[in-house]
């Protein structure tokens, strides 16, 4: 359990105690967990299969999946990004229900960018099929100088994008007031890296440098927990699940504060803020709420 160390002892004790047999346990290895979705040749297994290198190069990008589904929980992974001139290249980490219709996915997608300028994290969340929620993060960090954390928390009151520690999106169960949330799709968890160089870097006008190419990105510490689908419904139900507990239903006076933060310094674009696009502010978006 390599990854709790970042846990106090308290919330550790605490978590130990919400444990229960339905929860999946934390994979060892890529493989337990996950299997390759696209170009196999371009995912290599390091340390004994507890970390991967993806590579993208004018043949191909690639991509993992989860072998399962999952109804609330928590995904975490650390990555380190491609580093370098990444403009153009695309690293995204995501859940989707992979249900065409009425689609729910909660995204997180990196967007490289020319040396020395910085990564974008651009956040979406689709619920009941409708997504065109997109925020845009600046990092205020190098995230291909070394690993971050990049998780997920999604229980009954709220989906959570963290970086590190850091809450850089929250989106709040507001059904009570007729806006849609993820509740009823389990959702597996995806991972790629891709060339999207149409829009991905300063909308398209930074083109990805072939030269540069092989592109690298790094992965380990795959950790999922949640109500394994199929399986049964009470544990999806289960208010006793660690992620659902009181210190989960809402951030903590310090990601309160951490949140506010991250939302005076480093949002550089908001649906929500965009008349534009949305002259009438989408319900979700109000004050209060
Ligand atoms: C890349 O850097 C430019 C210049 O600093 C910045 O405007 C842009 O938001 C950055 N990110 C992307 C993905 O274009």
């Amino acid at each position: 359990m390599a990854t709790s160390l970042r846990y106090s002892a308290l919330s550790l004790l605490l978590h130990l105690l919400a444990f229960s047999p339905s929860v999946s346990a934390r994979p060892a290895t890529f493989f337990q967990d996950f299997h390759v979705t696209w170009a196999d040749s371009h995912i290599k297994q390091i340390e004994g299969g507890r970390a991967i290198q993806l590579v993208l190069d004018q043949n191909s990008g690639c991509g993992f999946a989860s072998k399962g589904q999952y109804l609330f929980g928590r995904v975490s992974m650390k990555i380190k990004l491609v580093p370098g001139d990444s403009a153009g290249t695309v690293t995204a980490f995501y859940m989707n229900s992979d249900t065409d219709t009425i689609r729910d996915e909660l995204d997180f997608e990196f967007l490289g960018n020319r040396t020395g300028q910085p990564y974008t994290v651009q956040t979406n969340v689709y619920a009941h099929g409708k997504g065109d929620r997109e925020q845009r993060v600046n990092l205020w960090f190098d995230p291909a100088a070394d690993f971050h954390t990049y998780s997920i928390l999604w229980n009954h009151h709220h989906v959570v994008f963290y970086v590190d520690e850091v809450p850089i999106r929250v989106y709040k169960n507001n059904e009570a007031r007729g806006i849609p949330f993820p509740k009823f799709q389990p959702m597996g968890v995806y991972s790629t890296l891709w060339e999207a160089d149409d829009w991905a870097t300063r909308g398209g006008l930074e083109k990805i440098d072939w030269s540069k190419a092989p592109f690298f990105a790094y992965y380990k510490d795959f950790d999922i927990e949640g109500c394994p689908m199929p399986g049964p419904a009470s544990c999806a139900a289960n208010p006793a699940n660690w992620w659902e507990g009181s210190n989960y239903q809402q951030l903590s006076a310090m990601e309160a504060r951490r949140y506010r933060w991250v939302r005076l310094n480093h949002v550089i674009y908001d649906y929500c803020t965009d008349k534009s696009r949305y002259p009438v502010t989408p319900p979700e978006c109000l004050a209060g709420i």
